[in-house]
């Protein structure tokens, strides 16, 4: 089998290079290791920033979000029990979030490659790539326990954090950079009401909390624990305790309970793979870099490293030349280390470090008091939290190339 650019993975990377390519003329085949009711059943975070709810209207899967997901001008951080608007409107120049979920996302996705009379080849096994440094770089596979090749003229790596494509670039030509934090996040779905019109990201001595929605009767909500607890330590009845007593405010506010329908724990990691590229091996998303959850910012770096990839491709296709290719990495990278550092410094900023001590504490609530009520703080968070822009002296050739 020969395509244009063989995509390995098919979450929001791979989805959304395949459907931007689409868009361009251009063919590719995507290798997805889950069974499609896998991808689009999975609770994944659910936070998409301007410059993804722009890519996601631009390839044309953007109209259940805009019909369904809830538009959020703001947030609040709260600590001391004090609740602190932060308008995301006002101090980003007019940009907004939307709260809706990846796995709508992944369906959106996927409908859109059927409609466009593609396929996505689901339950494929033992994917190894070769010849990247060439002209034709290939991909094997196995499907019905049958051996596969498929021939390429560029790999799209899209396999998240732990997909084989990364571990194809020599480990010589490769910087990897880790971040563990002490902190995992208990997850929970629950059939309550929303607990406010915007998200609450909460401080509290006893651990962080962060109050999120799904739909009018179904509430995500997150606590921070001990990233090596077992879920079956934390009873409905532990995680409500937790939950109310982390987020209720001077004032008597108190979030509303309800039936817990998932709960999970994980851990979180900072990452970056410097580079990402190498030869006709291009890297996106959760293969290359991952945040933790408190910045959402995942899947939108997925979608701009892959719009960076496709311009790229594009302009291979339609000029000859390689301009945006061979600076992928370099152009990505930047936007990538502006996510990293914002998802770092929410986390220190909101998290309750076992280890602080009183100083340290008393430092974090002052940061926690300046960035939330000066202009110049809610300025930093607001422009960081809708999404920094791809910052490249030629970003206006990105408008351009695709049409
Ligand atoms: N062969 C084929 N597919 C693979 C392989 C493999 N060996 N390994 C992994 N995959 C698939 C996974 O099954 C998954 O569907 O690649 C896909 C990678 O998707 P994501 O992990 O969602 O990564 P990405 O598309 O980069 O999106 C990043 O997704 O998981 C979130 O937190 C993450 O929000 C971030 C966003
Ligand atoms: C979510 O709703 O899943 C969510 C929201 C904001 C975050 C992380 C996750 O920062």
């Amino acid at each position: 089998m020969k395509t244009q650019v063989g995509i390995i993975g098919a979450g929001p990377a791979g989805l959304i290079l395949a459907q931007l390519l689409h868009l361009q003329g251009i063919d590719s085949v995507i290798l997805e290791r889950k069974s499609r009711n896998n991808i689009e059943g999975t609770v994944k975070a659910g936070i998409l920033e301007q410059t993804t709810i722009d890519i996601l209207r631009e390839i044309g899967v953007g109209d259940r979000m805009d019909r369904e997901g809830h538009f959020h001008n703001g947030n609040y951080f709260q600590f001391n029990g004090q609740r602190r608007h932060i308008d995301l409107i006002k101090y980003s120049g007019g940009k907004q979030v939307v709260v809706y979920p990846q796995h709508e996302v992944i369906i959106d996705l996927v409908n859109a490659r059927y409609e466009n009379g593609k396929d996505i080849i689901f339950d494929v096994e033992d994917v190894t790539l070769h010849d990247i440094d060439s002209k034709q770089p290939k991909i094997r596979y196995r499907k019905n326990g049958l051996d596969e090749e498929l021939v390429c003229d560029f790999i799209a790596g899209c396999d998240g954090y732990h997909g084989p494509s990364r571990h194809a670039i020599p480990e010589q030509n490769r910087k990897e950079h880790v971040h563990f934090y002490q902190f995992g996040w208990l997850g929970i779905l629950s059939d309550s009401a929303p607990a406010a019109d915007e998200l609450i990201y909460a401080n509290h001595d006893q651990g962080f909390a962060l109050l999120s929605t799904r739909t009018p009767i179904l509430q995500r909500h997150y606590l921070q624990v001990d990233p090596f607890d077992g879920i079956a330590n934390w009873s409905d009845d532990r995680i409500w305790s937790e939950l109310t007593a982390r987020t209720k405010t001077n004032d008597g506010w108190q979030v509303p309970d309800g039936p817990i329908n998932s709960k999970g724990i994980f851990q979180m990691r900072s990452f970056v793979c410097e580079t990402m590229q190498y030869g006709r091996l291009f890297i996106a998303g959760d293969a290359a870099h991952t945040v933790p959850p408190t910045g959402a910012k995942g899947l939108n770096l997925a979608a701009t490293d892959v719009k960076v990839m496709a311009c790229g491709i594009m302009e291979f296709y339609e000029q000859g030349i390689t301009d945006i290719l061979d600076r992928y990495s370099e152009i990505c990278l930047r936007r990538v280390w502006g996510a990293e550092r914002f998802s770092y410094f929410m986390t220190k900023l909101l998290h309750m470090n076992p280890h602080l001590d009183s100083f340290e504490r008393g430092v974090q609530l002052a940061e926690l008091d300046y960035f939330t009520s000066s202009e110049a703080g809610l300025k930093m968070i607001a422009e960081n939290y809708v999404g920094l822009p791809i910052q490249w002296e030629k970003a206006g050739d990105l408008k351009t190339l695709l049409k």
